[in-house]
């Protein structure tokens, strides 16, 4: 499957096979993907979460306010951000570069992590987002189906899971196979609306 086929037929499923299970196989290639993905000076500040266990995806749905993608899915994969990425042994993001490069990195995330909170979660959010795309779009790739959510109690997931305080929980994904076809499409707005060439 090309890039643009996958992104066509990527959508948000609502009904999963819950006959259908994924290999261990197929749940690593999918987070070998996963890990592609761009982050600000490759600090790779997502964590994931990866549940199979049913009895975890129950509860999971039940935290997602009785939605049923979490129980009928395969995988649910919870993207979460480490707030503190930034500091924590920093050389490994370059471990293949030169010292000099190493250094560099440190310094400029301190500059913008050190004192802003904000842009520390600024920077979580973003590296998940890019992750959850690509996330969805392999999955296509691999013939599977997915639903991003963040339809559920925060606070509830955050304690299934464990969530150190340091990390905030950006969305999470369910991937599996569908047994119905999503609905129509909701309607995308046209090019005029969004783009601008230029300026606004
Ligand atoms: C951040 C985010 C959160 C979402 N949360 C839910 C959710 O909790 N439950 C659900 O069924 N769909 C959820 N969706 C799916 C959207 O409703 C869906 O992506 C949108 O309607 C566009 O449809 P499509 O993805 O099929 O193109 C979410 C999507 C995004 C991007």
């Amino acid at each position: 499957m090309d890039t643009a086929e996958a992104i066509n037929t990527r959508r948000a499923i609502k009904k999963f096979d819950s006959t259908y299970k994924m290999t261990k196989q197929q749940v690593d290639s999918l987070m070998e993907l996963a890990i592609r993905s761009p982050t600000s000076y490759n600090q790779q500040n997502w964590r994931f979460i990866t549940v199979t266990d049913q009895s975890v995806k129950e509860q999971i749905s039940k935290a997602a306010r009785d939605q049923a993608q979490p129980s009928d899915g395969s995988l649910v994969i919870i993207l979460c951000g480490n707030m503190n990425a930034w500091q924590q042994d920093p050389f490994r993001y370059w471990k293949n570069s030169t010292l000099e490069k190493q250094e560099h990195v440190k310094k400029a995330m301190h500059t913008k992590y050190a004192e802003s909170p904000q842009n520390q979660r600024d920077e979580a959010i973003r590296s998940c987002g890019f992750a959850g795309q690509t996330i969805m779009l392999s999955a296509r790739h691999m013939g599977l189906d997915s639903c991003p959510m963040v339809g559920f109690e925060y606070d509830d997931l955050a304690k299934i899971i464990n969530l150190p305080d340091d990390h905030l929980i950006v969305m999470m994904i369910v991937v599996g196979k569908a047994s119905e076809p999503a609905g129509p499409r909701g309607g995308q707005l046209p090019l005029d609306q969004v783009v601008f060439e230029n300026k606004f």
